[in-house]
């Protein structure tokens, strides 16, 4: 398509689709229609939600209703007619969070060849992550996340070297953690909690050198806290709340520099101590997971909870404390008395 022309489409699209040239500009190829005709309908298969998806690209929202009920949810579906060189449009993303959508993912996404993002985030989808998805490897961001499916997390996903964002959280995905996704260089958030993975986290994840949030908690893993983790010096967000993983945490993860918030409990293994953590951590949850000694002073500067209890922890509190919203130490062999300054500040301790 040449230029002018993408112009004309964009501003008309919005517009209206008065004139035949740009109801034309704006189609979507046929192939395209016929697939979100039946993804539609796969996505929703109770049919209490309508699902009406015209043939053009009217660049966003779906209008989704749900009966008895009359409900208008936000559902967005992407589309851009400047994205090839061709004299259609194409999908570019499918947003559908909180849809009350209750089928199963669609392997007819798959023909949609432009699709960059796909946000499911909230439904009631069940059933496993189609084979056929396995040819999108252009996709940028997957949200799965809170919805019933279940079966094995497919290896393919590794091929899809453009993805930034992989959440399945919130599933009964069973099986091991795929080595594959150790392919996935440029992603930035990993999160695969609350679900029903075992085995150990393969080793492979450890060339994922720019990850800034990694999640994993709620799962049966087996195995000990790898210490590569302590590699992923961009990491900001860490979760391993009973995780199955043994201890001790390996040091390398406390000196993590840009971690703002960090989450490790029930994790077994033999007492080890706390030499030190990130200064100025938003959350740091250490519950259970056997730490003995002092607890370094770097900890006391966390800014909205400190969660320390469960351990083996020993010495005084110091004489001064930050203004913070949460402080939980119970369940440790600490000592002496509480200074002034914890009882008068508004803390909850
Ligand atoms: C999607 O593509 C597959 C393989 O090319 C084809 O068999 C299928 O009919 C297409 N789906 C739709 C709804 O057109
Ligand atoms: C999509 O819906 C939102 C909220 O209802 C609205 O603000 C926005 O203008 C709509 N976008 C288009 C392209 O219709
Ligand atoms: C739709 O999105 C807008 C803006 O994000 C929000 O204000 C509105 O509450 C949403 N509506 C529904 C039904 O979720
Ligand atoms: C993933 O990519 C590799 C290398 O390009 C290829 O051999 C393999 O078949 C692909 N896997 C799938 C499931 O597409
Ligand atoms: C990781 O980030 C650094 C700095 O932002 C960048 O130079 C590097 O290319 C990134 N690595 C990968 C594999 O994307
Ligand atoms: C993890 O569990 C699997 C099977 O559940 C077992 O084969 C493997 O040996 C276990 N690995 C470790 C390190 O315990
Ligand atoms: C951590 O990174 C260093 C330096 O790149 C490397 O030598 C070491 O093997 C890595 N450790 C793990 C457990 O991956
Ligand atoms: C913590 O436990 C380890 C392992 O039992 C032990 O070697 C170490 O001396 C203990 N440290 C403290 C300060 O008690
Ligand atoms: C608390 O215990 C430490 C040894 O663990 C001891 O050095 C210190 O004097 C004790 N403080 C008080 C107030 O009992």
């Amino acid at each position: 398509m040449f230029p002018q022309l993408v112009q004309v489409c964009q501003v008309m699209v919005i517009i209206s689709f008065s004139s035949s040239i740009t109801a034309l500009a704006s189609m979507l190829p046929p192939g395209e229609v016929a697939a979100l005709r039946q993804i539609g309908k796969t996505l929703n298969e109770d049919g209490r939600v309508s699902f009406n998806l015209g043939d053009r690209c009217e660049s966003g929202n779906v209008t989704i209703r749900r009966y008895p009920q009359i409900t208008e949810m936000n559902g967005t579906i992407g589309c851009s007619c400047s994205i090839a060189d061709d004299k259609f449009c194409h999908i570019t993303s499918f947003e559908l969070k909180d849809s009350d959508l209750s089928g199963r993912l669609p392997p007819d996404l798959a023909n949609l060849t432009y699709v960059r993002k796909i946000d499911f985030t909230r439904n009631n989808l069940y059933g496993t992550i189609p084979v056929e998805w396995a040819s999108m490897k252009n996709l940028h961001f997957i949200s799965l996340t809170a919805n019933r499916l279940s079966g094995y997390i497919p290896g393919y996903l590794g091929n899809f070297t453009s993805l930034t964002y992989l959440s399945l959280e919130s599933n009964q995905f069973s099986g091991v953690v795929p080595p594959e996704l150790g392919k996935l260089s440029i992603l930035q958030t990993l999160i695969l909690s609350s679900n029903k993975l075992v085995g150990t986290l393969p080793e492979a994840l450890a060339q994922i050198k720019n990850l800034t949030d990694f999640r994993v908690s709620d799962n049966n893993l087996n195995g000990t806290v790898p210490e590569f983790i302590g590699n992923w010096t961009q990491l900001q967000k860490l979760d391993l709340c009973a995780t199955g993983l043994q201890g001790p945490v390996p040091h390398a993860i406390f000196l993590l520099e840009k971690l703002k918030n960090l989450k490790i409990t029930d994790t077994p293994g033999p007492e080890f101590p706390l030499l030190n953590v990130p200064e100025k951590m938003d959350y740091l949850v250490l519950r259970n997971i056997n730490l003995n000694g002092t607890i370094p002073e770097e900890a006391w500067s966390v800014e909205t909870t400190l969660d320390l209890t469960f351990n083996k922890l020993v010495g005084e509190l110091p004489s001064n404390t930050i203004n913070r919203q949460f402080t939980f130490l119970s369940g440790n062999m600490l000592n002496g008395t509480v200074p002034e300054s914890f009882i008068q500040s508004n803390q909850y301790l």
